[in-house]
């Protein structure tokens, strides 16, 4: 009995495990089963992203974690979020951010503008500022004391007029309630940027100017300035003729005369040829080239002319007495009689003037001067002249500095004191539209007539800038001698 018992033990033994085995098999076969259905799942939701909601969340639990590390570095992928479902049967989506499609800053300038003022020059995605509240703090931590730190809340001001494209300009004013490092005793200027999402709770500090002791003499903001006159050109780009740049360095630094100082921006524009006609204007100290190159990689607005121009204007805010901004295939004129220092002193009592394009022909020039133009300069050469009416133009501008605080390319809209829009009865610009870049002669159609209509537009014999060209000549002679004379197109 016993051992029939024993027998029967060990056949119940011998069942179990047997039926164990059954299970074991039906088991594996169920986790294989289910292993292949999850792989399938999977499959087609990176394939075909097919969205089954029951499916991906009974299965992304069970479903082994894919190991999508390869050997080499390539870096761990962000983790998946996954929805869930609510106690009320609610299929709660998630949101997977990852990376970011714009820098949140970037910065190209810093300038202190007085004792308890700073200018922080940069870019900001444009979305970002149209759509949502970036904001800035400003911070000043004094040398050495970074327990007597200040902070305030900077403003901003968008000075490109919706013009920018991935992004777009900022200026920020930072200005603190009392002086700060104004006995040039230094410090940081700190800032701190958030995004304005809330759930982020992100803010970037960067310093985004550095005083070292001493080096600060705040007397430059009362003193008068060591210029007239200083220009701030755009962004130079593409393949520019040699020959233009030269003519118009040598009538612009006639007519702004020795106290004055030209900015040039060169975003890819100056070329060796172009380096060979400014080289002696720098030598002499009548230019400035800044390479700015790098901000192609920012996408904004005609290759960031906005934000150089706002860089210029704070740069060299306390430097003179009045600003330009305009192109180089444009040369500004004064009547006869008058001098740009008279006439600007009769209009000192405006923070900025503006005035219009008298725009001349890119082709048409005179018979008589057929065969001789290729050695013309272009003010020489194209002397007809636009009179087409009711058209709207472009204007130019100039500002006195100190009373700007953000500037745009056609006007400044954020001065302190009175803006003067007719200027052009004083002050005015004539425009060879497209000429700078033209490698060849301009000179396509010749006439004789002193009025006429071509394709379409009526035009009239203006010889105002042709007339000047001796003069300039020799003024360019007599300042840098005869190293440009072999200039090409
Ligand atoms: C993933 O694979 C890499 C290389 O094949 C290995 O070094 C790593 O330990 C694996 N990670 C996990 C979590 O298994
Ligand atoms: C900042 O704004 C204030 C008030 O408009 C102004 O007085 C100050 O000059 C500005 N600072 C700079 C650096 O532009
Ligand atoms: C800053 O303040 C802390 C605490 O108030 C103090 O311990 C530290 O010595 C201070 N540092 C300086 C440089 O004054
Ligand atoms: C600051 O500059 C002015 C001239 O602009 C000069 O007279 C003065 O001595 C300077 N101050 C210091 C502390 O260097
Ligand atoms: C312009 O005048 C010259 C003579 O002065 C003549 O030879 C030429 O044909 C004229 N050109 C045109 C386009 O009328």
């Amino acid at each position: 009995m016993a051992r029939d018992s024993e027998k029967a033990g060990e056949r119940n033994v011998l069942v179990r495990v047997v039926w164990n085995c059954t299970d074991m098999k039906f088991l594996l076969i169920s986790l294989f089963l289910l292993c292949c259905l999850a792989t399938v799942v999977q499959f087609l939701r990176y394939t075909l992203r097919l969205s089954s909601t029951d499916l991906t969340t009974t299965f992304s639990s069970q479903s082994p974690p894919l190991n999508l590390s390869s050997p080499s570095s390539v870096p761990t992928p962000h983790p998946l979020k996954n929805e869930e479902i609510t106690a009320d049967s609610v299929v709660r989506r998630a949101f997977n951010p990852v990376g970011s499609a714009a820098y949140l800053f970037v910065q190209m300038g810093a300038y202190r503008g007085g004792k308890n003022t700073f200018a922080v020059i940069g870019l900001g995605s444009k979305p970002l500022h149209v759509f949502a509240n970036p904001a800035f703090r400003c911070e000043w931590v004094p040398y050495g004391d970074p327990n007597g730190s200040v902070t305030i809340t900077g403003y901003k001001i968008l000075p490109d007029w919706g013009y920018g494209r991935v992004y777009t300009v900022v200026v920020v004013n930072c200005t603190f309630p009392t002086d700060v490092g104004a006995d040039g005793s230094g410090g940081l200027l700190i800032v701190a940027a958030t995004t304005g999402d809330t759930a982020l709770d992100m803010e970037e500090r960067f310093v985004a100017l550095e005083e070292a002791p001493g080096s600060v003499n705040v007397t430059v903001f009362s003193s008068p300035p060591q210029y007239d006159y200083l220009y701030c050109g755009s962004s130079l780009y593409g393949n520019l003729n040699p020959q233009r740049v030269r003519e118009w360095m040598a009538y612009h630094a006639k007519l702004f005369g020795e106290k004055s100082h030209f900015v040039i921006h060169d975003a890819g524009g100056v070329h060796p040829g172009v380096m060979e006609v400014l080289r002696p204007w720098i030598e002499k100290g009548f230019v400035t080239l800044q390479d700015i190159r790098e901000q192609e990689r920012f996408d904004g607005y005609y290759h960031n002319q906005f934000l150089v121009v706002n860089d210029c204007l704070h740069r060299y805010r306390f430097m003179a007495k009045w600003m330009f901004f305009f192109d180089c295939d444009e040369f500004i004129y004064v009547q006869p009689k008058t001098t740009l220092k008279s006439v600007l002193d009769s209009l000192s009592g405006y923070t900025q003037i503006t005035f219009e394009q008298m725009p001349m022909s890119g082709k048409l020039c005179r018979s008589q001067d057929a065969g001789d133009t290729p050695r013309m300069w272009v003010f020489e050469k194209l002397v007809y002249r636009d009179v087409k009416r009711g058209v709207r133009r472009d204007r130019k501008y100039a500002i006195q500095p100190r009373n700007a605080f953000a500037t745009g390319v056609h006007l400044s809209q954020n001065i302190a004191g009175r803006s003067l829009r007719k200027a052009e009865s004083r002050i005015t610009y004539f425009h060879y539209h497209g000429t700078i870049a033209e490698r060849s002669d301009p000179c396509k159609v010749f006439v004789n007539d002193t009025t006429l209509t071509f394709e379409g537009t009526p035009y009239v014999l203006d010889t105002t800038l042709q007339q000047l060209a001796g003069s300039v000549k020799r003024f360019e002679l007599k300042t840098i001698g005869s190293r440009l004379q072999r200039t090409r197109q």
